[in-house]
């Protein structure tokens, strides 16, 4: 008998992959061949979970912490990450709002799946972070992309909400600071678009997980509204991306049935990360993570300046993250193209644009500054021979 292969659902066609994923298998190759590539595609730091974090990890796991939590998570990491919020930015948040998540994609699925299904639209912007609209695309609802550009800061603004909402507008989710662009939005902007959404029954979502990530200005958290959910994550600013750990903050009406979401979507978030990230505000813990973070700032201030003398055109200095979105149109149109040849020709591996949506992508490319300085150097030394040929 030849086996029937069942169909798979209509939602799996429009769930696109990463073209990162296909720069990072041929940069391994070439890798395995014996080349040098220098790695600026993949959007995790290069830093190691510092080490109070881990030690307590491991003595989560010595002490048996290996069973199911509650769905929303510790109580005491709740209470942790609730004056995380006092300490860091100045707001009261109750622990009885925060919700642990399986990274910040949990946090985004559950909002999501709370806030959307079928027909209903869900605003971000574009270029933006590619799991969004898949999300969005999950629950059956629909990503609406608002192509956005420097002029705004690549962030949205109320004017583009207002042109773009319609009477199946469920959520306006925006990422501050951004991923791809690294841009952060302005906090009087943010607070038009909160008024706006509050007014009009729409829900906020602000991805905060680049917030403690920001080199310039203040950070200026929507946890300060108490009807806005809050998306973070230990993975960033925490160095913990593969622990899988992030949080939501919602407001106190959105509780129970996320509590029910989330007992049957992951049951909880992994215990020993949760043990392991009580460890993550400690004074020590956050010394070293304010050092990653100053080493970061300075590759950018390196990175930047390096890129737009070399003819990439990144009209906003990013506030943070650690990504560069830099418009490469005057070497070449096809930014996919380019980024092959960079790879090839410069061992240079970069994301192109249109992982991040379709406005203007194939003239971008993010460059993630995840490699030490002197790697970085290398990069630029290599980039210059390849754009002399
Ligand atoms: C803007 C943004 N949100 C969410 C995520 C998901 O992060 P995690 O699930 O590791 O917390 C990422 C990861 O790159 C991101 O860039």
């Amino acid at each position: 008998m030849n086996p029937i292969q069942p169909k798979t659902a209509a939602r799996i066609d429009d769930i696109a992959p990463f073209h990162v994923m296909d720069i990072l298998a041929r940069a391994q190759a070439l890798q395995a061949a014996g080349h040098d590539i220098i790695h600026l595609e993949i959007g995790e730091p290069d830093f190691a979970t510092p080490a109070p974090i881990v030690e307590a990890g491991i003595a989560a796991l010595r002490a048996g912490h290996t069973h199911y939590t509650g769905a929303l998570g510790l109580t005491e990491l709740r209470e942790a990450i609730a004056g995380f919020y006092a300490s860091r930015w100045q707001v009261a948040v109750e622990p009885a709002r925060v919700v642990v998540t399986p990274g910040a994609s949990g946090a985004l699925l559950l909002a999501l799946g709370l806030l959307t299904g079928p027909g209903d639209e869900v605003l971000m912007a574009d270029p933006g972070y590619p799991c969004n609209r898949h999300f969005a695309r999950f629950c059956e609802a629909r990503a609406v992309n608002v192509p956005v550009d420097a002029s705004s800061g690549f962030q949205l603004t109320l004017d583009l909400i207002e042109r773009h909402a319609t009477s199946a507008t469920r959520a306006v989710l925006i990422a501050s600071p951004s991923n791809p662009t690294g841009t952060a939005i302005a906090p009087a902007e943010l607070a038009r678009i909160h008024d706006w959404c509050a007014a009009h029954g729409i829900a906020l979502i602000v991805d905060e997980i680049y917030l403690a990530l920001t080199y310039d200005g203040t950070e200026h958290s929507a946890a300060r509204w108490d009807d806005v959910f809050v998306v973070n994550s230990f993975s960033k600013f925490f160095l913990m991306t593969g622990w899988r750990l992030g949080w939501l903050l919602a407001p106190a009406w959105a509780m129970p049935a996320l509590e029910r979401l989330a007992q049957n979507l992951f049951l909880a978030a992994p215990t020993p990360a949760q043990h392991a990230a009580l460890a993550a505000f400690a004074p020590t813990t956050l010394n070293i993570l304010e050092s990653c973070k100053a080493e970061l700032r300075a590759r950018r201030d390196f990175l930047l300046p390096a890129l737009r003398e070399r003819g990439f055109v990144i009209p906003v200095a990013p506030q943070g993250a650690f990504y560069l979105y830099a418009d490469c149109s005057r070497f070449t149109s096809d930014s996919q193209a380019f980024a092959n040849q960079l790879l090839e020709l410069a061992g240079i591996a970069a994301t192109p644009g249109v992982d991040f949506g379709s406005h203007r992508a194939t003239r971008h490319m993010r460059f993630a500054y995840t490699q030490p300085l002197p790697r970085l150097a290398e990069a630029m030394a290599q980039l210059d021979r390849f754009l002399q040929t």
